[in-house]
């Protein structure tokens, strides 16, 4: 059976063929990255218009390059997101599900970044401990099953991923901020400012990234304000992308040394980052698993697993959903389509 996914919740269009044993038949992704540039972030509106002009014909092509005129089912990001972009994915979805008389499967996004790596040729089983790090989220989620997800770390503020665009625009950089500050980190000295590692001694899994960002910025003025004293942005970026890091990796061994995983699913936008993936082949005891570099920021394929491996349970839906506030431990009770 094959499986058309559809990605809307935020700034990149994306869609999917994927049939039910987790193969990938085709894909295509328009990201709107470079129409937010000019304003720092995402502005919603944007995001939710240009998602109508590209799905269709985007549908279109990847239903072209799998050589087929249309799927056995739909699945569609239902939530987190921006509400008017998960709509037009919803409304897209739902209406093809009804022309095809098809069934559709809503799909949390969370739980698409957390399949992710098994796209891959080597799957990761469950159960696994997942560190889901993106622009929104940044949360440790014991993995039992597919569907049975317990959040046991999660950001008391600002996500990771947020924490990396807000640092690259406070250093004039484009967005989306990661790429770019783990680009110039390359050439930096990450030891030559001490920021902070937040949360690192208290008990629980939980994290913290807005004082680290607060740390930059007054180092930054200080910077300015001081003509004796030079504002070197590798050494500033390296030096904080190497104390996000070390938080996110101190809490993740510690997750999983306590839990006892042997297996670390790390999928998001932010796995995309070298340092991180050095550091954790480096330090985890078990198996890591990551998406492939394409499938680690937001993309159709995802979805259309996710939505493949729900629809192997039986698990469809039937009605329209759009949320733009869904928690992963809430991911409602299966839904028999019909
Ligand atoms: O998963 P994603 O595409 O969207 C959300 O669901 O939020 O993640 C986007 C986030 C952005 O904050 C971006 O700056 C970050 O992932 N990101 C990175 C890297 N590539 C993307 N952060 C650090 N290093 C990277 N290489
Ligand atoms: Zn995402």
């Amino acid at each position: 059976m094959l499986v058309l996914g559809i990605e809307t919740s935020c700034d990149e269009t994306g869609v999917a063929v994927v049939d039910t044993h987790g193969g990938l038949k085709s894909e295509a992704l328009y990201s709107q990255a470079h129409m937010h540039a000019m304003y720092g972030g995402v502005v919603p509106e944007i995001a939710s218009r240009d998602h109508v002009r590209r799905l269709v014909p985007l549908i279109r092509q990847v239903l072209n390059s799998a050589n087929i005129s249309r799927p056995d089912s739909i699945a569609y990001t239902a939530g987190p997101g921006l509400v008017g972009a998960l709509m037009v994915g919803a409304g897209i979805a739902n209406g093809l599900a009804l022309g095809w008389d098809c069934p559709v499967i809503k799909v949390h996004h969370m739980e698409g970044h957390l399949v992710a790596p098994m796209l891959d040729s080597e799957r990761p089983e469950f159960p696994f401990l997942a560190l889901l790090v993106s622009g929104g989220h940044t949360m440790l989620v014991w993995a039992e099953s597919l569907g049975k997800y317990s959040i046991i770390g999660n950001t008391l503020d600002d996500a990771v991923g947020e924490a990396f665009d807000k640092t690259a625009k406070l250093l004039g950089l484009g967005y989306p901020g990661g790429p770019q500050i783990s680009r110039i980190a390359e050439s930096g000295n990450d030891n030559s400012h001490v920021f902070p590692r937040p949360m690192k001694n208290k008990p629980g899994f939980d994290f913290s990234f807005s004082g680290l960002k607060t740390a930059v910025m007054l180092k930054v003025k200080e910077l300015e304000e001081n003509k004796s004293l030079e504002l070197n942005q590798s050494d500033l970026a390296a030096s904080f992308q190497r104390a996000a890091v070390d938080t996110l990796v101190y809490r993740t061994l510690k997750a999983a040394a306590e839990i006892g995983s042997e297996r670390l699913v790390v999928s998001g936008g932010v796995s995309a980052n070298k340092l991180l993936r050095k550091e954790l082949d480096s330090n985890f005891k078990g198996t890591v698993y990551y998406p492939d570099l394409k499938f680690c920021t937001d993309n159709g394929a995802m979805i259309a697993l996710a939505g493949a491996l729900r629809l192997n349970e039986g698990i469809v839906s039937s009605e329209i959903c759009a949320s733009a506030r869904w928690s992963l431990e809430d991911l409602s009770p299966p839904e028999i389509y019909g």
